[in-house]
């Protein structure tokens, strides 16, 4: 896979995303090599067309662009809901449209801002779409760092071969959350409630990066020019 070739259909799709940004609009910003093509997408339209929004960021990272293109941010403390969140992901589940997200550390925010969205539609470029859920990546789970091995060996339990995510220094990698994150690698997923159900109890985990019954569209850049997945359509 050619990277700029593949960077091309990411902006592609988060271009395409930015058009459905309206004046006044309150917009949850997604984290991720193809969501900052998105904010920059934003960024242009605030400098030129005079876009008036304010964007509720699902990290640090997201944060930092925003400000240095003058889009104004806010919080959930100021607005109930945003009225749409553009978010990028790991991978997509045909039909469905059940994410997997985390792989940018982001997890967590991100699935508040989705969950607290009037929308979310998600941009990824075609290498992302999958038949079924765990084909390509493993499951992001964040974990708080106290007794993150015994929180480890519950997730071994439940079958989810759990590995400490390193950063670059082959320290922990902490999250904007001050947590841990470990990848478990479940492999394809032929039931992805019953893991979500799982995960959703195992003691010491924050949140886990199966985003199911969030998006309500993908849009998607490749070979072919930029096309919009719905749920239920294969
Ligand atoms: C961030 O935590 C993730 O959920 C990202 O949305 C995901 O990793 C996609 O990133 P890219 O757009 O860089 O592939």
């Amino acid at each position: 896979m050619d990277p700029s070739e593949q960077n091309q259909w990411k902006r592609a799709a988060a271009e395409a995303a930015a058009k459905l940004v309206e004046d006044g609009m309150v917009i949850g910003l997604g984290t991720g090599s193809t969501a900052s093509y998105f904010v920059a997408a934003l960024g242009k339209r605030i400098a030129e067309d005079g876009l008036r929004i304010a964007g509720i960021s699902t990290s640090e990272q997201t944060a930092t662009h925003a400000r240095s293109l003058k889009l104004p941010l806010t919080s959930f403390a100021e607005h109930a809901q945003a009225d749409l969140t553009v978010d990028g992901t790991d991978e997509v589940e045909l039909g469905t449209l059940y994410l997997i997200k985390g792989h940018g550390g982001a997890l967590l925010r991100e699935k508040i801002v989705a969950a607290a969205s009037k929308r979310m539609v998600v941009v990824a470029d075609e290498t992302k779409v999958v038949e079924q859920l765990g084909s390509l990546v493993s499951v992001p789970v964040e974990v708080v760092r106290f007794g993150w091995q015994a929180t480890g060996r519950r997730l071994t339990e439940i079958g989810a071969n759990p590995s400490l995510r390193l950063g670059p220094d082959k320290k922990p990698y902490v999250t904007d959350g001050g947590n841990y994150i470990m990848d478990c690698a479940f492999g394809p997923i032929a039931n992805p409630k019953e893991v979500a159900h799982h995960l959703d109890h195992v003691v010491g985990a924050v949140e886990h990066g199966l985003f199911l019954g969030f998006a309500q569209e993908v849009i998607v850049g490749g070979r072919d020019g930029v096309k919009i997945l719905k749920k239920n359509e294969k």
